[in-house]
């Protein structure tokens, strides 16, 4: 089968079809993310913090990004691969900001990339508008935009700034902005719920939400948060599994079946292996 493709995308967003995304920075985790049958998978900058050891996304560099994106290529066959476009990477000039959206095609193996626009933001809808005329299929990213942590001054669920009915307008008109300029789908993250149903009725591609409420086309969480991997998880997911412990427990387990010489027993020595 071959992947997920925008017209695909679209079809079931028409028919009502409620679409799924999640992150996934590795070849392990992405195959079983494509096996549970989402639609997309992000290899998202997320990965700063939850891949990388960072304390955020704006550490992730494009070798950094590029590398995740091509390990999650490599393993996953039904989802679109969406390669999210790290901090510094795109907004200095057309001509760099072009060059790595096509080298996540190009190098990585990417079906599409995904940026971040501020309220109205100027520089990255023109992008975008020129991005989409090459050819280069892109995802739009408003709301709480993480990669401006430093300027909104940090922290998620800090969105709700966003109730206010100004901040909404603005994200429509940015979500009509992006539309215009060709992009497939829109992120919503951390607004009202609200403000997810405003945009998601005034434009005519896809919304994915992650904190935005039910009035939206689609959901995206992040895996680790899923998971129960790693850090302390965004306040509004949801946690389906408890991996830390699975993964500590068996750690553990080995620890002590080693000190115990428990482990290697007689199954698992070299001379027992058929020939
Ligand atoms: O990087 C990421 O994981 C994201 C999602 C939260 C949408 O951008
Ligand atoms: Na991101």
């Amino acid at each position: 089968m071959a992947r997920t493709t925008i017209p695909d995308l679209h079809e079931a967003y028409r028919d009502g079809e409620p679409l799924t995304m999640l992150t996934a920075y590795d070849a392990p985790i992405a195959r079983q993310v494509d096996r549970g049958g989402v639609d997309m998978i992000l290899v998202g900058d997320t990965a700063g913090d939850n891949h990388l050891g960072y304390d955020d996304t704006i550490p992730v560099t494009m070798a950094e990004a590029l590398s995740n994106t091509a390990a999650v290529d490599r393993a996953v066959t039904d989802a679109m691969v969406i390669g999210d476009m790290p901090f510094g990477s795109y907004g200095q000039s057309m001509e760099t900001s072009v060059d790595n959206a096509v080298r996540f095609l190009q190098e990585a193996g990417a079906d599409a990339v995904k940026l971040e626009t501020a309220p109205n933001g100027e520089t990255t809808i023109e992008i975008i508008d020129r991005l989409t005329e090459l050819g280069i299929p892109v995802q739009g990213h408003i709301g709480l935009t993480p990669q401006r942590m430093n300027q909104i001054g940090g922290g998620y669920v800090q969105g709700r700034n966003h109730s206010s009915s100004a901040a909404t307008d603005a994200l429509v008109e940015t979500a009509e902005r992006l539309e215009e300029a060709g992009v497939f789908a829109v992120v919503l993250e951390t607004v009202t719920e609200e403000t997810g149903k405003a945009v998601t009725e005034a434009i005519d591609v896809p919304t994915i939400g992650i904190g935005a409420g039910r009035y939206v086309d689609g959901q995206v969480l992040v895996i680790t948060d899923l998971l129960g991997l790693g850090s302390e998880s965004f306040a509004l997911s949801k946690q389906y599994a408890d991996l830390d412990s699975t993964i500590s427990t068996a750690v553990e387990e080995y620890v002590s079946d080693v000190a115990e010489g428990a482990f290697p027993a007689e199954e698992n020595v070299y001379d027992s292996l058929e020939e």
